[in-house]
Parts: C-alpha cells; sequence; structure tokens
C-alpha cells in the first residue's frame, strides 16, 4: 500500500536516519564548509575521506574542482545534491566499513532520489565498473588519477547515466590545482609531494589502486608551503608513499631529490614546521637525516614501516630490506638525531609466518623502541602478488593473538617513552583547544607527540610556539605547564 508522509514524519525519518549515519561515522571525516561561501555555491556536496592521509590530501584537490564547477561543501549530507566516499582498499576491513557506510546512505537517497552518490579513491580504483553492479545506488566511480574529469561525469550522471573513470596515468600530480582546505585547524596542512607507488610489496594493493610512482614538480610544492605560511598555517606534511624516492628533475636542468625538497621547503621561513611520510627504510639516505638535523623547523619524527622482524617474511614480502638493515636504519637514525622520535607499521601473520619469525618481530621492537606503532593483522588483497603467489595460511585466531602480543608490547613501549619525558622542555606549536577542556591548548611536540597543557589567562593563539615542561604522561599524551 502506498502511502505518503506529512512533512513533520518526513523529518523525523530524516533526523533518525541522520543519527544513525552519523553513529555509524567512525573513522570518516566529514569536510566543513568555509561558511562565509555557503550562500555563493547553486549546489552542494559533501565529502567522506577513508584511508591514509593520501586520501584526505586528495579530497582536498576533489573539492578544489568541485568548487570551480559551482558547487560548495557542506557538512550535512542530507542537504548534498552529490555525496562523495573517497575510500581506501588497503584492508578488507577498510572495505567493509565503505560498503556500511553507502548502505546508510542508501536509505537518504531513497527519501531524495535527485541525490548524486559518487565513490572516489582506492575502492573505486579496484573494483572499477564492477562497483556499479555490486552496489547499485553507486552514480559515480572515479579512480584517484581521474579527478578532473569529475564535472564532466556529475553531469553524466545528472543526466541519469552511471559514469566511470579509472583511468590510471603517468604523469597526474594535480601540481596546479590549489587545494581547499575545508575542515582545516588553519595551522597544519598535508601537501602532496608524489602520487603512486613502484614498490611492489606482495601484500599491497597500493600500487594497483595508485599506479606508477610520479613526483611533483618542486616549484609547486614550494609555492603551495609558501601560500599557507602566508595564510598562516604553520606545519605542512609532506606526503608521498615512498617519500625518499622523491625526484624531480625542472625545467632548468636542476635535480631535486627528497633531501633537497626538504630543504627548499625549510628556508620558507623558520617559523614553518616540515614534517613528511612515508619513509621505507630501504631508501632513506644519510643525506635526508642531515638535512633533519640540520634544520630545527624539520621535525625529529620518522614514521619507518618495519612491517616484520624476520628477513624470511620480509623477502617474501619483498621489503627488500633485512632486518639487520632495518636496525642499522634505526641506530643511524639515532646517532645523527638522538632526540628523533620513531613510529612503525607492522603486520601479524603474514603468509608462513612462523612463531619464531614473530617472536623476530617483537625483538625488533624491543630493539628499536618505537614510540608509536599501526599495528594490523594481515588481510589477504585480491590480485596481489601475495594472493597470487602464497596461500594466506596463517589462521584469524593466530593472527589475532600475535597482533595482540604486538600491541601489548608496544603499549608497553610507548608508556615508557612518554614517561621518560616527564621532565623535559618541548618547543610545542598550538594547535588548538585541548578535546576535554577549552581551559587547556593542545599541540605536537618535534617528535610529533601530543601535548596538553593550561592556557592560564596567557595572550596566545592557534599558530603559536611555546615552551612547554612536561609533568605528567598518559600512553599517548603528554601534559605540562608552560615555561
Ligand atoms: N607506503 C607505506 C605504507 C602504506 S599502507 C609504506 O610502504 O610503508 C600502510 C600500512 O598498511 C602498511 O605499512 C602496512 O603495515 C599495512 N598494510 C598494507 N597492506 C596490508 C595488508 N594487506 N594487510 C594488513 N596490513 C596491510
Ligand atoms: Fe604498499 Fe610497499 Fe608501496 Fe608502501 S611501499 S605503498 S607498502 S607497495
Ligand atoms: Fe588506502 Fe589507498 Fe591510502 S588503499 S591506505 S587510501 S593509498
Amino acid at each position: 500500500m502506498m502511502s505518503y508522509l506529512c512533512k513533520n514524519q518526513k523529518s523525523e525519518i530524516m533526523a533518525e536516519l541522520l543519527q544513525k549515519v552519523q553513529d555509524e561515522t567512525r573513522q570518516g571525516e566529514a569536510y566543513a564548509p568555509f561558511k562565509d561561501e555557503l550562500n555563493v555555491f547553486d549546489k552542494k556536496f559533501y565529502i567522506e575521506s577513508y584511508g591514509c592521509q593520501m586520501n584526505f590530501s586528495d579530497s582536498e584537490i576533489v573539492a578544489s574542482i568541485l568548487h570551480e564547477q559551482g558547487f560548495g561543501a557542506t557538512r550535512n549530507f542530507e542537504e548534498a545534491d552529490l555525496i562523495l566516499l573517497n575510500t581506501c582498499s588497503i584492508r578488507e576491513k577498510a572495505e567493509q566499513t565503505v560498503r556500511n557506510r553507502l548502505h546508510a546512505f542508501r536509505k537518504v537517497k531513497d527519501n531524495n532520489p535527485g541525490m548524486l552518490i559518487g565513490v572516489l579513491g582506492c575502492m573505486a580504483e579496484r573494483l572499477k565498473a564492477k562497483f556499479l553492479e555490486e552496489e547499485k545506488l553507486v552514480d559515480i566511480v572515479v579512480g584517484p588519477d581521474a579527478y578532473r574529469s569529475l564535472p564532466g561525469l556529475i553531469t553524466e550522471a545528472e543526466g541519469g547515466q552511471k559514469s566511470v573513470n579509472v583511468l590510471l596515468s603517468r604523469d597526474e600530480t594535480y601540481a596546479d590545482i590549489s587545494p581547499v582546505r575545508l575542515d582545516s585547524n588553519g595551522v597544519t596542512a598535508f601537501v602532496s609531494i608524489m602520487r603512486g607507488c613502484n614498490n611492489m610489496c606482495t601484500f599491497c594493493v597500493v600500487p594497483f589502486t595508485r599506479g606508477r610512482e610520479r613526483s611533483r614538480d618542486a616549484e609547486s610544492i614550494v609555492n603551495e608551503c609558501q601560500n599557507l605560511f602566508d595564510r598562516g598555517f604553520r606545519e605542512v606534511t609532506l606526503l608521498g608513499q615512498n617519500v625518499d624516492s622523491y625526484y624531480f628533475t625542472a625545467t632548468t636542468g636542476e635535480n631535486v631529490n627528497f633531501a633537497d625538497l626538504l630543504e627548499k621547503v625549510a628556508l620558507i621561513s623558520p617559523l614553518l614546521r616540515i614534517r613528511f611520510s612515508t619513509s621505507h627504510p630501504k631508501d632513506i639516505t644519510d643525506d635526508v637525516l642531515h638535512t633533519m638535523a640540520k634544520h630545527h623547523n624539520i621535525c625529529k619524527y620518522i614514521h619507518l614501516p618495519v612491517q616484520s622482524g624476520n628477513t624470511r617474511i620480509l623477502q617474501l614480502m619483498n621489503r627488500t630490506y633485512t632486518r639487520e638493515w632495518y636496525l642499522s636504519k634505526v641506530k643511524r637514525i639515532r646517532e645523527i638525531m638522538p632526540d628523533c622520535g620513531l613510529s612503525t607499521d607492522v603486520i601479524s601473520g603474514f603468509c608462513t609466518e612462523t612463531e619464531d619469525d614473530h617472536q623476530d618481530t617483537l625483538s625488533v621492537m624491543e630493539n628499536s623502541r618505537f614510540d608509536m606503532a599501526y599495528m594490523f593483522s594481515y588481510s589477504e588483497r585480491p590480485g596481489t602478488l601475495a594472493a597470487r603467489r602464497y596461500e594466506d595460511d596463517i589462521t584469524e585466531d593466530v593472527k589475532k593473538r600475535r597482533l595482540t602480543e604486538i600491541i601489548n608490547l608496544q603499549n608497553a613501549h610507548s608508556r615508557e617513552s612518554y614517561k621518560n619525558d616527564i621532565g623535559k622542555t618541548f618547543e610545542v606549536l598550538i594547535e588548538g583547544n585541548s578535546k576535554k577542556s577549552d581551559k587547556d591548548w593542545s599541540g605536537r611536540n618535534s617528535q610529533n607527540k601530543m601535548v596538553v597543557f593550561p592556557k592560564n589567562n596567557m595572550p596566545l593563539k592557534k599558530g603559536d610556539y611555546v615552551q612547554v615542561n612536561i609533568t605528567s604522561a598518559t600512553s599517548a599524551t603528554l601534559l605540562g605547564e608552560m615555561v
């Protein structure tokens, strides 16, 4: 039986759906519009990003492309003409999160049939047109190198046609597109310096979803950082899957490697902090470490994914370094920068991993004493070299138990690392109010640790640097007092 709902009933249903969808948002982040721009645009888009910082950075490029087309961003998806999900394929669970999210939007779209739903990013690239068959409510599928074609794809979709562009490129870097910083704290920003990845780590889907590695024009990177600094930003994070292999030859013939690029950005201003991610143990050079040590404003923090502490497993993963090589890199970092913060990524239960191999991972952690780590159990990804070559032979229970051991050990190391900072004084860049109280500031030290301290009615603001003496610590935050 067909029934019509009155306006109140409709808005009640909408409110309920809104709550449900919001409840289901955990990793996703919606971008807020610049308030004064809200009325300038004819149409509104809503975007959520999943996965790595690169995806969040890409969403800012997409926002810029859509702004040009008269779309303003909204944080409220129920008023959007276009909902976009920028997706991640790195693990099975990341894809499941996106699918759940799409199902939550289904009901919202039923109430607003004109609304378009687009899927961007790595899952779009991996599944291509198959996405349209698997998830009927999706109208647009766009891969990471095809965002410039979004306006045309939206027009097609508005005409009722499903549209797809998942072409990968060898040279697209979006160098000329000025990203729209929508949900920014106005202090820290991501700047993409390269795209794709030429490493073929056997577990990893990224080379398939992001294509060949290419470096962005160094001048456009420096200009973007300068522009951010001029607008009041005080920290840039240079992004790439393997920043140490950055290499760009300018039209002048000048060759710029990653150490050169770091230096160029560091020279913009001593007040602009520089971070970067991710470093690959096989490629990080002494040159980079010395450049970091030379410039106060290049943060003393390196994210150096180890993945496993066992050389045989590292070989199966095609990481192209050994356990000893990794440990010697850690030693080198500590020699050149004794105060450098260090974090890592670890995978438990890769194909054929024995208990002894797992113990090697724990012992590499003991040796390296990471301040922080991202830890995962192996998730086989269709199409990867590991999926084609090796059997995913470690049971979920074993993967989980090993992961728990890894997490417990890391928690102990993190607690110790944070406790060791008590009594030290750090320079902290204020990023905003602390999550818990607007009477406290929060920001990070050079080593990337979050520091929270009372405002004490001092005339300070976001983007200011302050010296903070650490008085206590949890395993993820330092607490202190300004000095
Ligand atoms: N380019 C970065 C990592 C990008 S992916 C690097 O080379 O270090 C981020 C992390 O996800 C990886 O470091 C790895 O630890 C994890 N990861 C990637 N593929 C995975 C998989 N199939 N299963 C579990 N974890 C995975
Ligand atoms: Fe994946 Fe390896 Fe490339 Fe990192 S370096 S993105 S883990 S293939
Ligand atoms: Fe995920 Fe793609 Fe990044 S697979 S981790 S969003 S490069």
